[in-house]
């Protein structure tokens, strides 16, 4: 039996997009299932743990004092096939850029709005990603995840999973507790396009939808994407760091007699939610610059790192952001970053 190794004082800088150098004082690379059953039969699961991916999602603001998963698990397979549609199971490690162009590639429906998205499929369900009108529920099947505690694969259904706008079962009751090893992807062979979202409507406002195919809406994305959100590779960020918080009625109304233009999204239930990227920039804050970190100029939802900083510094930050709307506005920011 090969036995899982664990490495001591390990600088996780190249496994957050934020590039924070941190040290995990302990680090075990997972490949596969029997390495967390290794690791749960010697007992190294009952402290501290954390699965980290891609780090997309994440700002540390100190070391990480217990043991870090780093998921690595590779590969996928066609589970099931009818005529209509594809079930691909696909491990935990894999990018999901990758797999969205594996899809779009083989004509499977379902992923396109989400191209580019950056960070790898285990994590792709814990705060349900989205982008241009589509989110991981409306795809998911299924997913298996290892429960850290005692030791079993569990599987969830789409159900199960509970998902809402940019959380599941995984960010509330279950956090820390799972470690997701793989996600099965309903995709469809007759699919229909969704390009209700503004920019990708406007995109495509001189065609016949039935000349659309889903790798134009892929590259449509990823246009958009690449106007608007800094790619990490290229300058250190984590995508939007608040979620767009959501306001009754009558605090609209409130709002909107001051600002007649406010953007917004009515919700069924008489709700409305704002993007915080208006609120943000209302109150000054795109494009402005703090030493080594500022908020991104074309996307005031992003907070970028030009050189070396550390988490705190972007942590401090970003509370600025969050008192001085909740001052202008009277609205609470939730930050969908997680911060450790
Ligand atoms: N806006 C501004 N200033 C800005 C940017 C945007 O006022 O600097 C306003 C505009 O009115 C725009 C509206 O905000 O119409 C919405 O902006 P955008 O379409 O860029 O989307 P968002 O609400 O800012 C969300 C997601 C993104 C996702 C995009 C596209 C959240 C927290 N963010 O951003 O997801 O890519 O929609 O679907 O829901 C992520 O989660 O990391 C992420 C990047």
């Amino acid at each position: 039996m090969i036995v899982v190794i664990i490495k001591e004082n390990f600088c996780l800088a190249p496994f957050n997009t934020f590039g924070i150098e941190v040290l995990a004082y302990n680090l075990s690379i997972i490949t596969n299932i029997s390495n967390l059953e290794q690791l749960h039969k010697a007992g190294k699961l009952k402290g501290r743990v954390l699965v980290l991916s891609k780090g997309s999602n994440i700002l540390f603001t100190k070391n990480f004092d217990g043991l870090v998963l780093l998921n690595q698990m590779w590969g996928k397979e066609i589970i099931k096939e009818t005529a209509q549609y594809i079930y691909l199971k696909v491990n935990a490690g894999e990018f999901w850029p990758s797999l969205v162009e594996y899809a779009v590639e083989n004509g499977w429906g379902g992923l396109e709005n989400m191209t580019d998205i950056p960070g790898k499929v285990g994590a792709a369900p814990i705060q349900n990603i989205g982008a241009y009108g589509a989110e991981i529920k409306d795809v998911m099947e299924s997913l298996e995840a290892f429960n850290l505690d005692s030791g079993e694969v569990e599987t969830f259904s789409n159900k199960d999973c509970k998902f809402s706008y940019r959380t599941s079962i995984f960010k509330t009751e279950f956090k820390h507790k799972y470690f997701i090893t793989s996600v099965t992807f309903k995709l469809s062979k007759q699919h229909s396009l969704n390009i209700s979202y503004k920019p990708l409507f406007e995109a495509f406002r001189d065609k016949n939808i039935d000349d659309i195919t889903i790798a134009d809406v892929s590259s449509e994305v990823a246009k958009i994407r690449a106007s608007k959100l800094p790619n990490p590779d290229n300058l250190k960020n984590a995508g939007s760091f608040f979620k767009n918080p959501v306001v009754s009625k009558d605090k609209f109304n409130e709002i909107k007699l001051s600002y007649p233009d406010i953007p917004n999204y009515p919700l069924v239930n008489g709700d409305y939610k704002v993007p915080a990227a208006w609120l943000i920039e209302q109150c000054g804050w795109k494009g402005k610059r703090q030493g080594n970190i500022g908020v991104h100029e074309k996307q005031a939802l992003v907070i970028v790192k030009y050189g070396k900083a550390s988490g705190n510094e972007i942590k401090q930050l970003a509370d600025s952001i969050k008192n001085s709307i909740s001052k202008k506005f009277n609205i609470e920011l939730e930050m969908e970053v997680n911060i450790l």
